[in-house]
Protein backbone atom coordinates (compact mmCIF):
# COMPACT_ATOMS: atom_id res chain seq x y z
CA UNK A 1 0.00 0.00 0.00
CA UNK A 2 1.26 3.49 -0.95
CA UNK A 3 1.62 5.91 2.37
CA UNK A 4 0.48 9.10 1.57
CA UNK A 5 2.61 12.00 2.97
CA UNK A 6 0.18 13.58 6.08
CA UNK A 7 -1.71 10.38 5.99
CA UNK A 8 -2.91 8.40 8.97
CA UNK A 9 -4.87 5.02 8.78
CA UNK A 10 -7.56 4.50 11.62
CA UNK A 11 -8.42 0.72 11.00
CA UNK A 12 -7.68 1.23 7.65
CA UNK A 13 -9.07 4.23 6.61
CA UNK A 14 -6.73 6.43 5.03
CA UNK A 15 -7.36 9.98 7.10
CA UNK A 16 -5.33 13.06 6.11
CA UNK A 17 -3.93 15.19 8.78
CA UNK A 18 -2.21 18.43 9.26
CA UNK A 19 1.20 19.53 10.83
CA UNK A 20 1.03 19.33 14.69
CA UNK A 21 -2.58 17.59 14.88
CA UNK A 22 -2.87 14.75 17.43
CA UNK A 23 -4.48 11.24 16.12
CA UNK A 24 -7.56 13.08 18.01
CA UNK A 25 -7.76 16.02 16.12
CA UNK A 26 -7.30 13.65 12.60
CA UNK A 27 -9.74 11.37 13.52
CA UNK A 28 -12.89 13.70 14.48
CA UNK A 29 -11.55 16.19 11.72
CA UNK A 30 -12.39 12.89 9.35
CA UNK A 31 -15.76 12.40 11.83
CA UNK A 32 -14.20 9.09 12.96
CA UNK A 33 -15.36 8.77 16.49
CA UNK A 34 -12.77 8.24 19.39
CA UNK A 35 -14.21 7.37 22.87
CA UNK A 36 -13.12 10.56 24.75
CA UNK A 37 -14.52 12.24 27.88
CA UNK A 38 -11.67 14.75 28.74
CA UNK A 39 -10.62 15.75 25.33
CA UNK A 40 -12.71 19.12 24.38
CA UNK A 41 -12.76 21.07 21.06
CA UNK A 42 -10.34 24.22 21.41
CA UNK A 43 -9.16 23.07 24.61
CA UNK A 44 -5.31 21.83 25.24
CA UNK A 45 -5.67 18.11 25.70
CA UNK A 46 -4.72 16.60 28.99
CA UNK A 47 -4.45 13.07 28.31
CA UNK A 48 -6.04 12.43 31.92
CA UNK A 49 -9.21 10.20 31.89
CA UNK A 50 -7.61 7.25 29.10
CA UNK A 51 -11.18 6.83 27.53
CA UNK A 52 -9.33 7.60 23.75
CA UNK A 53 -6.52 4.43 24.26
CA UNK A 54 -6.15 3.34 20.58
CA UNK A 55 -3.14 1.27 19.29
CA UNK A 56 -0.71 3.36 16.90
CA UNK A 57 1.92 1.30 15.51
CA UNK A 58 1.69 -1.40 17.97
CA UNK A 59 1.85 1.11 21.28
CA UNK A 60 -1.29 1.53 23.36
CA UNK A 61 -1.17 5.63 23.74
CA UNK A 62 -4.10 8.31 24.45
CA UNK A 63 -5.01 9.72 20.66
CA UNK A 64 -5.67 12.68 22.01
CA UNK A 65 -2.38 13.48 23.49
CA UNK A 66 -0.33 11.62 20.60
CA UNK A 67 0.92 13.51 17.80
CA UNK A 68 -0.08 12.13 14.33
CA UNK A 69 2.66 10.75 12.28
CA UNK A 70 2.84 9.97 8.81
CA UNK A 71 1.70 6.48 7.32
CA UNK A 72 1.02 5.51 11.49
CA UNK A 73 -1.27 2.59 11.74
CA UNK A 74 -4.52 3.09 14.24
CA UNK A 75 -6.65 0.74 15.37
CA UNK A 76 -9.86 2.48 17.35
CA UNK A 77 -12.37 -0.67 16.88
CA UNK A 78 -10.76 -3.73 18.56
CA UNK A 79 -12.34 -5.99 20.97
CA UNK A 80 -9.33 -5.44 23.26
CA UNK A 81 -9.76 -1.65 23.25
CA UNK A 82 -13.85 -1.92 24.33
CA UNK A 83 -12.77 -4.27 27.06
CA UNK A 84 -9.99 -1.57 28.29
CA UNK A 85 -12.44 1.61 27.79
CA UNK A 86 -15.13 -0.04 29.80
CA UNK A 87 -12.83 -0.71 32.53
CA UNK A 88 -11.94 2.42 32.94
CA UNK A 89 -15.47 3.31 32.92
CA UNK A 90 -16.44 0.95 34.87
CA UNK A 91 -13.76 2.36 37.58
CA UNK A 92 -14.53 6.11 37.09
CA UNK A 93 -18.59 4.99 37.62
CA UNK A 94 -17.02 3.50 40.81
CA UNK A 95 -14.15 5.81 42.29
CA UNK A 96 -17.46 8.60 42.64
CA UNK A 97 -21.03 8.58 43.73
CA UNK A 98 -22.94 8.02 40.13
CA UNK A 99 -26.11 7.25 41.22
CA UNK A 100 -28.04 8.19 37.77
CA UNK A 101 -32.13 7.96 38.72
CA UNK A 102 -31.20 10.20 41.32
CA UNK A 103 -28.80 12.83 39.46
CA UNK A 104 -29.78 15.73 37.94
CA UNK A 105 -27.24 15.66 34.89
CA UNK A 106 -29.13 11.97 33.96
CA UNK A 107 -29.49 12.04 30.51
CA UNK A 108 -26.96 15.05 29.97
CA UNK A 109 -24.08 13.11 31.46
CA UNK A 110 -21.13 12.05 29.42
CA UNK A 111 -19.90 9.00 31.32
CA UNK A 112 -23.47 7.78 31.84
CA UNK A 113 -23.45 7.88 27.76
CA UNK A 114 -20.47 6.31 27.67
CA UNK A 115 -21.77 3.48 29.72
CA UNK A 116 -24.29 3.31 26.89
CA UNK A 117 -22.07 3.58 24.26
CA UNK A 118 -19.89 0.59 25.78
CA UNK A 119 -22.20 -1.52 26.60
CA UNK A 120 -21.59 -1.53 30.50
CA UNK A 121 -24.28 -2.91 31.83
CA UNK A 122 -22.60 -3.57 35.59
CA UNK A 123 -20.29 -1.57 37.58
CA UNK A 124 -18.06 -4.84 37.95
CA UNK A 125 -15.41 -3.46 40.46
CA UNK A 126 -16.29 -2.37 44.60
CA UNK A 127 -17.91 0.71 45.19
CA UNK A 128 -16.18 3.71 46.23
CA UNK A 129 -18.89 5.47 48.35
CA UNK A 130 -16.11 8.67 48.90
CA UNK A 131 -17.19 11.35 51.30
CA UNK A 132 -16.15 14.29 49.60
CA UNK A 133 -16.53 18.18 50.71
CA UNK A 134 -20.03 19.54 48.54
CA UNK A 135 -19.76 22.83 47.94
CA UNK A 136 -22.93 24.89 47.83
CA UNK A 137 -21.30 28.43 49.05
CA UNK A 138 -22.41 30.07 45.44
CA UNK A 139 -25.53 31.72 44.32
CA UNK A 140 -26.26 29.90 41.63
CA UNK A 141 -23.81 27.23 41.10
CA UNK A 142 -22.86 23.96 43.21
CA UNK A 143 -20.04 21.50 43.09
CA UNK A 144 -20.28 17.81 43.92
CA UNK A 145 -17.06 17.06 45.12
CA UNK A 146 -18.63 13.28 44.75
CA UNK A 147 -19.64 12.87 41.42
CA UNK A 148 -15.94 15.15 39.60
CA UNK A 149 -14.08 12.73 37.60
CA UNK A 150 -10.84 14.73 37.60
CA UNK A 151 -11.26 15.28 33.75
CA UNK A 152 -9.47 18.53 34.02
CA UNK A 153 -12.12 20.32 32.04
CA UNK A 154 -13.30 22.61 34.16
CA UNK A 155 -9.57 23.60 35.21
CA UNK A 156 -8.48 24.19 31.68
CA UNK A 157 -11.21 25.83 30.33
CA UNK A 158 -11.46 27.94 33.37
CA UNK A 159 -7.89 29.18 33.08
CA UNK A 160 -7.95 29.11 29.11
CA UNK A 161 -11.24 30.51 27.78
CA UNK A 162 -12.39 32.35 30.81
CA UNK A 163 -9.25 33.97 31.66
CA UNK A 164 -9.93 33.24 35.79
CA UNK A 165 -8.16 30.09 36.75
CA UNK A 166 -10.87 29.30 39.73
CA UNK A 167 -10.34 25.94 39.73
CA UNK A 168 -7.16 23.53 40.15
CA UNK A 169 -6.49 19.89 40.31
CA UNK A 170 -4.14 19.30 43.80
CA UNK A 171 -2.78 16.27 45.04
CA UNK A 172 -1.94 13.04 42.80
CA UNK A 173 -3.04 10.15 41.91
CA UNK A 174 -5.68 8.56 44.65
CA UNK A 175 -4.94 11.92 46.65
CA UNK A 176 -5.85 13.82 43.55
CA UNK A 177 -8.97 16.42 44.38
CA UNK A 178 -10.40 19.54 42.99
CA UNK A 179 -9.94 22.53 44.52
CA UNK A 180 -11.25 25.74 44.42
CA UNK A 181 -8.45 28.93 43.89
CA UNK A 182 -9.88 31.10 46.42
CA UNK A 183 -8.20 31.60 49.99
CA UNK A 184 -11.41 29.98 51.69
CA UNK A 185 -11.65 27.53 49.17
CA UNK A 186 -14.93 27.93 48.40
CA UNK A 187 -16.86 28.42 44.73
CA UNK A 188 -18.80 31.73 46.44
CA UNK A 189 -15.81 33.81 47.13
CA UNK A 190 -14.37 33.14 43.31
CA UNK A 191 -15.87 35.05 40.08
CA UNK A 192 -17.25 32.02 38.79
CA UNK A 193 -20.16 33.18 36.45
CA UNK A 194 -23.01 31.08 35.04
CA UNK A 195 -22.29 32.36 31.53
CA UNK A 196 -18.43 31.16 32.11
CA UNK A 197 -17.47 27.89 29.93
CA UNK A 198 -15.79 26.32 33.62
CA UNK A 199 -19.63 26.65 34.45
CA UNK A 200 -21.08 24.62 31.48
CA UNK A 201 -18.36 22.16 30.69
CA UNK A 202 -18.52 19.38 33.41
CA UNK A 203 -19.25 15.74 31.76
CA UNK A 204 -20.86 14.69 34.58
CA UNK A 205 -23.06 16.19 37.53
CA UNK A 206 -20.13 17.68 39.70
CA UNK A 207 -20.64 21.41 38.72
CA UNK A 208 -24.78 22.54 38.45
CA UNK A 209 -26.55 25.47 38.27
CA UNK A 210 -28.92 25.79 41.34
CA UNK A 211 -32.74 25.96 40.64
CA UNK A 212 -33.09 24.78 37.59
CA UNK A 213 -34.02 21.04 38.05
CA UNK A 214 -35.53 19.25 35.57
CA UNK A 215 -36.12 21.88 33.07
CA UNK A 216 -35.84 19.45 30.73
CA UNK A 217 -37.97 15.90 30.92
CA UNK A 218 -36.04 12.77 31.82
CA UNK A 219 -36.09 11.20 28.01
CA UNK A 220 -35.78 14.38 26.19
CA UNK A 221 -31.94 15.24 26.94
CA UNK A 222 -29.10 14.97 24.88
CA UNK A 223 -28.02 11.30 25.57
CA UNK A 224 -31.72 10.23 25.52
CA UNK A 225 -32.11 11.44 22.13
CA UNK A 226 -28.56 10.75 20.54
CA UNK A 227 -25.22 8.45 20.96
CA UNK A 228 -22.33 10.27 22.39
CA UNK A 229 -20.02 9.64 19.70
CA UNK A 230 -22.81 11.51 16.91
CA UNK A 231 -22.64 14.53 19.62
CA UNK A 232 -19.05 14.84 20.12
CA UNK A 233 -18.80 14.84 16.15
CA UNK A 234 -21.33 17.49 15.75
CA UNK A 235 -19.15 19.21 19.04
CA UNK A 236 -15.80 19.09 16.84
CA UNK A 237 -17.83 20.34 13.24
CA UNK A 238 -19.39 23.41 15.71
CA UNK A 239 -15.82 24.18 17.27
CA UNK A 240 -14.42 24.64 13.64
CA UNK A 241 -16.93 26.57 12.97
CA UNK A 242 -16.03 28.60 15.94
CA UNK A 243 -19.37 28.49 17.01
CA UNK A 244 -18.01 26.59 20.43
CA UNK A 245 -14.67 26.83 22.90
CA UNK A 246 -14.55 30.67 22.76
FE1 LIG B 1 -14.17 17.47 35.29
FE2 LIG B 1 -16.49 18.32 36.35
FE3 LIG B 1 -14.55 17.38 37.97
FE4 LIG B 1 -14.25 19.75 36.75
S1 LIG B 1 -15.81 19.24 38.31
S2 LIG B 1 -12.69 18.12 36.91
S3 LIG B 1 -15.27 19.39 34.78
S4 LIG B 1 -15.67 16.23 36.40
FE1 LIG C 1 -7.71 11.36 25.83
FE2 LIG C 1 -9.21 11.71 28.04
S1 LIG C 1 -9.77 12.01 25.98
S2 LIG C 1 -7.17 10.91 27.87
Amino acid sequence: MTQLKDTIFIDGKAIGFTEGQTIMDAALSAQVYIPHLCHYPGLTPSGNCRLCVVEADGRMVAACTTAAREGQQVSNNTAELSAARKAITQMLFVEGNHICPSCEKSGNCKLQAMGYYLGMLEEHYPQFNPHRALDASHPDIFLDRGRCILCGLCVRSSHDVDKKNVFAIAGRGADARLIVNTVSGKLGDSNLDVGDLAANICPVGAIMFKEHGYVTPIGERIYDRQKISDVALNEHVLEQKGDKAR
